[in-house]
């Protein structure tokens, strides 16, 4: 069984959707859900329908992809009423539904419209989006992510969660983990895109994606072993209560395996469900539960967080 677990939402399968991809309409959302994915979670959704930044805003490469998209989403309203009628449809399977502010204050705005909604699913707060031109990632600034954690938690009391980018130092994770213990968080959502890269065609020597110049977030296989790090990092910092979704350089079900060793609870699929479409449920399922029978485990406990040292 791929079946997982984060608090008291429970999933038949451990893979879902990460946050941007396939899941801006209610089309995308409702073929990850007839999917074999766990369940799904919608593009971020802002206080107002954004229409992102200009195109071109995606490029595979050739080890992973590279973005700066803008947030385009259809605003939290959007997103909202989707969840509120799914969860009528599907009352056996819980969603979740990512936000993100285009500044400290709109996180307020969010955390009340969903709190004040029937809203029974999870929450994830985007504090990592490194797309919007003259707007850090949230993350990398402690007192500001403590501001923002202050403010929602005095108000929100639902399940909710944190996406965070990547994290390259360990006195970093101890000071994010400190902080984040502190909050009554159910999970957080490790990594976002690597913030920032850029890539060069070398035919014509220009950038790939047109925004901010072509730097964009990095996602894919260069992200795998930043990925690996910041999950078994968090997970040997954070109380035992707050579950991982492992995110980042997911390409085959070894892939997955290993986020699963280093302690995440859910994995998601990002720049590989992209490039692969809905498919990639299926495959990275039946290659996590063939190495899964090979070491003859029957379920995640059997080796998540396992990971060995030398
Ligand atoms: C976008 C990218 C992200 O990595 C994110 O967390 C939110 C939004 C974007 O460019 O749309």
């Amino acid at each position: 069984s791929l079946a997982t677990q984060i608090g008291d939402f429970h999933f038949k399968n451990v893979l879902m959707n990460a946050s941007g991809v396939h899941c801006m309409t209610a089309a995308e959302l409702d073929e990850l859900a007839a999917s074999p994915a766990g369940t799904l979670v919608t593009k971020s959704g802002t206080p107002n329908a954004r229409p992102g930044n200009p195109e071109p805003r995606y490029q595979a490469l050739t080890m992973g992809s590279i973005n700066s998209m803008g947030l385009p989403n259809k605003g939290l309203d959007y997103y909202l009423d989707y969840a509120l009628a799914f969860q009528v449809k599907h009352p056996q399977q819980p969603i979740f539904m990512s936000v993100a502010g285009m500044g400290p204050d709109d996180y307020v705005t969010l955390a009340q419209k969903i709190q004040d909604s029937d809203f029974t699913g999870l929450t994830e707060f985007n504090l990592s989006c490194p797309n919007v031109p003259g707007k850090p990632q949230i993350a990398y600034d402690l007192e500001t992510t403590e501001q923002i954690l202050d403010n929602i938690f005095r108000l929100f009391k639902k399940p909710a969660g944190v996406k965070l980018p990547p994290f390259f130092d360990l006195a970093q994770f101890d000071q994010m983990a400190a902080l984040l213990n502190r909050y009554p968080l159910q999970f957080i959502n490790s990594i976002n895109s690597l913030g920032n890269g850029l890539m060069i065609d070398p035919a014509t020597d220009t950038t790939v994606i047109r925004p901010k110049g072509g730097f964009g977030g990095i996602g894919g296989a260069y992200a795998k072993p930043i990925a690996l790090a910041n999950v078994r990092a968090f997970r040997q910092r954070l109380r035992a209560e707050i579950a991982i979704i492992g995110t980042g350089g997911v390409n085959t079900g070894r892939d997955v395996y290993d986020l699963i060793l280093c302690g995440a609870d859910m994995v998601q699929l990002g720049t590989v469900l992209q490039e692969e479409g809905i498919p990639a449920f299926a495959r990275l399922s039946q290659e996590l539960e063939a190495i899964m029978a090979t070491k003859g485990y029957t379920q995640l406990a059997d080796f998540k967080g396992q990971l060995h040292t030398i």
